[in-house]
């Protein structure tokens, strides 16, 4: 997970703050409804809710912004002393080119210098977009259930 690639555009990859909050639920909102399913598994309908509930979590939210315009969100919660939970969603218009990878690589080396081991997301099988990303980026893949896989990243 260790390329940095800049792609042609300039991207800040930084610490989600509460100064953020109205920036990150127009993002939320804004996204079209597949990748909702994508993201929350169709399940979120209440976003401000959501980021109350990641405001109060113990974890690590990284925002990717190209501009003033955030283009991605990437969090992660530790289930255990070393593994922990990592879920991502950039916007469509800027994906490929590199800012999934960036966030990626930003999360694991933080979660790493925590303590943690393995990073791992729990994706739907139907979503190959994300599963290919992420086997791209090093990734291993194994069955979780008849409608998910669990792809999982182990830190050196
Ligand atoms: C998964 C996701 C975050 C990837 O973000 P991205 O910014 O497009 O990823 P990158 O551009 O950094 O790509 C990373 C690598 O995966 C590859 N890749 C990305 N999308 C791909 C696709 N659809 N097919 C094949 N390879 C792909 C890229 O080529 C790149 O490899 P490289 O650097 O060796 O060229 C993005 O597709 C997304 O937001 N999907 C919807 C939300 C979602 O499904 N989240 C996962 C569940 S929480």
């Amino acid at each position: 997970m260790n390329k940095n690639k800049g792609r042609g555009f300039e991207i800040e990859i930084i610490e989600y703050d509460k100064s953020m909050r109205e920036d990150v639920l127009r993002f939320y909102r804004e996204l079209p409804a597949e990748d909702i399913y994508k993201r929350f598994f169709g399940v979120c309908k209440d976003f401000e809710c959501y980021v109350d509930n990641l405001e109060g979590k113990d974890g690590i939210i990284l925002v990717a912004r190209y501009g003033e315009r955030i283009i991605g969100v990437c969090e992660a919660y530790p289930v255990n002393e070393s593994e922990w939970e990592v879920a991502i969603i950039v916007d469509k218009e800027f994906r490929r080119r590199g800012v999934g990878r960036r966030l990626l690589t930003e999360i694991a080396l933080r979660i790493r210098d925590m303590g943690g081991r393995i990073l791992f997301g729990i994706i739907n099988r139907s979503n190959t977009e994300a599963i290919k990303a992420c086997m791209k980026l090093g990734c291993k893949a194994e069955s979780y259930d008849y409608q998910t896989v669990k792809l999982f990243y182990i830190l050196q």
